[in-house]
């Protein structure tokens, strides 16, 4: 049995008591003075290791890229607060910050713009590679495996100057991926990327355009997309980050990582969320806008219906990028014609959640999916393409942690361990004595 001495703020150190062993373990402190246990040398000195499934009080690293307190619903990236970077900055300066650390100077974001527009064309052979991809096949796993893919383009060992270019390659190629895979879905002619185009006009103009006439991407349209990819831009140690973080560990390839973190992010407690929530307003709209009958049954204990959209491992307040959203989804839905329906439930079932005491008692608020999805579809972002764009969004936070990561001086290969639970040591039984 352990018997531990809790650390206070002036603390340094946390004793622990096991058995006849003891050991002395130090507290780590960050900037914003949140306070961790290093149980590194735990192991070794008591043979206890700790158990967290779902990681809730685990940190796995030190990073310096983003801040987030769930209780007070504050996001920062590099220090600066989300809502004033979503106000005023664009997806390419937040790339530059997330990824190097300062806001550019404008040579260098200049520069920065140059490269990735230069870099946006997929090899002519790729094309082939989707022809052999089913064309009902999910968006998400034709760019997973279309950015696992470019590994096999770009063999360079990752030397700092190829770590650079890969990291240009990856954000100027995943609008072009993401619009190829919409594209090959509906039997359309891929469309080039145009480099007059900004960085979320051009990814617009690939999705919608066709050779056969002339469009014209709307500046809200483009403004909304630059938006929704800074608000999803990196969200430190989630589901899909640890991912590529794990997989980078064993030093894989930065391509291959991105996959990994591309198909993390598909399932619907991660990225799919979005997609999910529109699929729940759609059903509420058919069954006549009944919000209390939903709510009721997402609390039945013996019903597995949950709110999506509510909820977070980490915001026990409302997340602030939901907060930004909700003021774009009128605006946009004014001006695109999108379903005011959608809207008004997806109020509706906030507003009955807020004040309901299973929400409130588990701190269950809107997160950032519950309103990005209908400000997609008003968009006309097909749904199955929603969290394709999620992953667009989260591209420099997935290349940030990687290269904190390499960077580390306390890197080593991830590698958990566990408690074994199953049978212990037993003889084997020949086939015809089971
Ligand atoms: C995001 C999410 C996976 C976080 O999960 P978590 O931190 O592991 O939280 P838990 O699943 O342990 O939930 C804690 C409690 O709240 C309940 N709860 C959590 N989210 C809920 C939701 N959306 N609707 C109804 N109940 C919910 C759980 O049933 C649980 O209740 P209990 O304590 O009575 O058993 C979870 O809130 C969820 O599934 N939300 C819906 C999906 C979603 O919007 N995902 C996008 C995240 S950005």
């Amino acid at each position: 049995m352990a018997t531990q001495t809790m650390g206070d703020k002036q603390s340094s150190t946390l004793d622990i008591h096991y058995q006849d062993k003891q050991v002395t373990l130090p507290l780590v402190r960050g900037s914003e003075d949140e306070v961790g246990v290093d149980i590194q040398k735990l192991r070794q000195a008591t043979g206890l290791i700790t158990l967290d499934p779902g990681y809730g009080n685990t940190g796995s690293c030190k990073s310096s890229i983003t801040y987030i307190d769930g209780d007070q619903g504050i996001l920062r990236y590099r220090g600066y607060d989300i809502a004033e970077l979503a106000e005023r900055s664009n997806f390419l300066e937040i790339s530059w910050l997330l990824v190097f650390g300062e806001l550019p100077t404008k040579k260098q974001l200049d520069e920065f713009s140059h490269e990735v527009t230069r870099h946006t064309l997929l090899h002519e052979d790729f094309k082939r590679f989707f022809d052999a991809l089913p064309k009902d096949a999910h968006p998400m796993p034709v760019c997973a495996a279309t950015v696992g893919a470019l590994a096999t383009y770009y063999q360079e060992p990752d030397s700092e100057k190829q770590i650079h270019s890969s990291i240009v390659r990856l954000l100027a190629k995943m609008p072009t991926i993401a619009a190829c895979s919409y594209k090959h879905s509906i039997g359309q002619p891929f469309m080039y990327p145009r480099n007059s185009l900004g960085y979320s006009a051009n990814f617009v103009h690939m999705m919608f355009a066709t050779p056969c006439e002339e469009y014209h991407v709307d500046p809200l349209v483009e403004r909304a997309i630059d938006l929704l990819l800074i608000l999803h831009a990196d969200h430190e140690q989630n589901c899909s980050t640890s991912t590529v973080r794990l997989v980078g560990s064993s030093q894989a390839n930065l391509f291959a990582c991105i996959s990994a973190g591309i198909s993390a992010l598909w399932g619907p407690l991660h990225g799919g969320a979005n997609q999910k929530v529109i699929e729940m307003l759609e059903q509420i709209a058919r069954e006549e806008g009944n919000a209390d009958r939903f709510i009721a049954k997402a609390k039945d204990k013996n019903d597995t219906t949950r709110l999506m959209g509510f909820g977070h491992r980490v915001y026990k307040n409302y997340d602030p990028r939901a907060m930004v959203l909700k003021r774009m989804c009128g605006e946009v839905i004014q001006k695109m014609g999108g379903s005011n329906k959608l809207l008004d439930i997806a109020m509706r079932l906030e507003e009955v959640a807020l004040n309901d005491e299973y929400f409130i008692s588990r701190k269950l608020y809107p997160n950032v999916d519950f309103y990005s999805g209908i400000i997609y579809k008003a968009l006309g972002i097909p749904t199955n393409m929603f969290t394709v764009l999620f992953a667009m969004g989260r591209m420099p936070g997935w290349i940030a942690h990687w290269l904190e990561m390499r960077r580390d001086p306390d890197f080593r290969i991830g590698r958990p361990r566990q408690i074994y639970t199953g049978s212990t040591r037993r003889a084997y039984l020949p086939i015809e004595k089971r």
